[in-house]
């Protein structure tokens, strides 16, 4: 694959619950973006999670893994749900997108918050807090407590459980870059969010942090906080943030709360990249932050945006499709404005529609979209992206 190239090889893996219809709906956005702009996108599916489990016995079977490394990028669903959740299983469907992450070596996640203004009631904060929120969490994706040892250990009669936390200097400094990176784009801030006041990996993430922020990014602007006192500040002051950088365990919480500054955690799309070889580029994760949500799956009732702006972030990242990424998340705003939006951000007097609705309307208003870079009205150059 060339960054020019008109085309490109997607592996979805639509998983559990609500992912098979937002990776749909995401699907037909692809396709009518890939129409409207002359490109040819191909699709390989592969199974992870719970699905892969009920097929193979695997939750990441082979296939699954070679289809990945054969592809441009991968764009993921859900997984997980009621059905696979015996906590003593040994197979669990979250070990397939843990094992595709490290698979993958995508160690940086991206999980961009952006409110839409027209969106400011159904956020649970009052709209003068919401305004001007433009944050972007970094989260570290393939090390800490997540990938540790674990085991269990009987002392006493008594059952214990030991999950190990462990971070090395150069797992730091490669994410620290990532934030410096980004913030260098942006409005030149990162804030670092550990808990040195406890933990030790949290004081060799501090001292790193500073390390490399101090000698590469002298232009940047560093703050470090402690992820409790981050919790609060997400609620009381989320506009003072430009871009996070954290740990994956940390990352993994607060982008949920972040996530619902929003207005809908069914919004938010991530992107998770690894280190670049020379001319090459790693396969990118493409995922929305929302988890499989199996009371609704099935019931055309899921928010497809989520899926959509991933797929955004997936051509932008991984295909340098610019004009179509934003062609995309102009689109989705429009149809945000237009009032053409699923249940959880229908409010008074705004009917529901299907997830599947949503998602034929985004893709008709990306088939009718100017020439590339001068999307017309409201929705120009004010769509969420990274
Ligand atoms: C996420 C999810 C996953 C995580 C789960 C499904 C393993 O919550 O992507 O945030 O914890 O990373
Ligand atoms: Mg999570």
């Amino acid at each position: 694959m060339s960054m020019d190239n008109d085309e490109a090889h997607i592996a979805l893996l639509p998983g559990d619950g609500i992912g098979p219809e937002v990776l749909e709906a995401a699907r037909i956005v692809l396709d009518a973006t890939a129409d409207r702009f002359a490109r040819l996108i191909r699709y390989t599916e592969g199974l992870i999670g719970g699905a892969a489990i009920d097929a193979t016995g695997s939750a990441l079977p082979q296939e699954t893994i070679d289809a990945c490394r054969s592809a441009d990028a991968v764009l993921l669903g859900a997984v997980g749900g009621p059905k696979w959740d015996d906590p003593s299983a040994d197979v669990r469907p979250e070990q397939g997108l843990l094992g595709l992450r490290a698979t993958l070596g995508v160690f940086a996640n991206l999980r961009p918050v952006k409110p839409y203004p027209c969106l400011a009631h159904t956020s649970p904060l009052r709209a003068e807090r919401i305004a001007g929120v433009d944050l972007v969490v970094v989260r570290e994706l393939t090390g800490g407590i997540y990938f540790g040892e674990k085991r269990r250990e009987t002392i006493n009669d008594e059952a214990q459980a030991i999950d190990v936390c462990r971070y090395s200097t150069s797992e730091i400094e490669r994410i620290v870059r990532v934030a410096g990176d980004l913030a260098r784009t942006r409005r030149g801030r990162v804030t670092s969010i550990d808990k040195a006041n406890v933990l030790e990996t949290s004081r060799l993430w501090r001292s790193v942090t500073s390390r490399v922020m101090a000698s590469e990014y002298p232009d940047v602007q560093l703050e470090h906080m402690l992820v409790d006192s981050c919790a609060m500040r997400l609620i009381q002051t989320p506009a003072d943030f430009d871009v996070i950088v954290t740990e994956n365990m940390f990352g993994d919480i607060l982008t949920d709360e972040a996530a619902v500054l929003s207005g809908s955690i069914g919004l938010l799309p991530s992107a998770s990249l690894g280190a670049s070889a020379p001319g090459k580029r790693p396969v990118g994760l493409y995922e929305p932050i929302h988890g499989s949500a199996p009371s609704i799956a099935g019931k055309q009732m899921a928010n497809p945006v989520g899926s959509i702006l991933s797929a955004a972030l997936l051509l932008r990242h991984s295909l340098g499709w610019e004009s179509e990424a934003h062609a995309i998340e102009s689109a989705v705003h429009r149809a945000i404005i237009d009032g053409v939006v699923t249940v959880d951000l229908a409010g008074p007097g705004v009917a529901a529609r299907s997830t599947t609705d949503v998602a034929r309307h985004v893709a008709e208003l990306v088939a009718a979209s100017d020439s590339p870079g001068a999307m017309s009205g409201a929705a120009a150059g004010s769509a969420a992206s990274v």
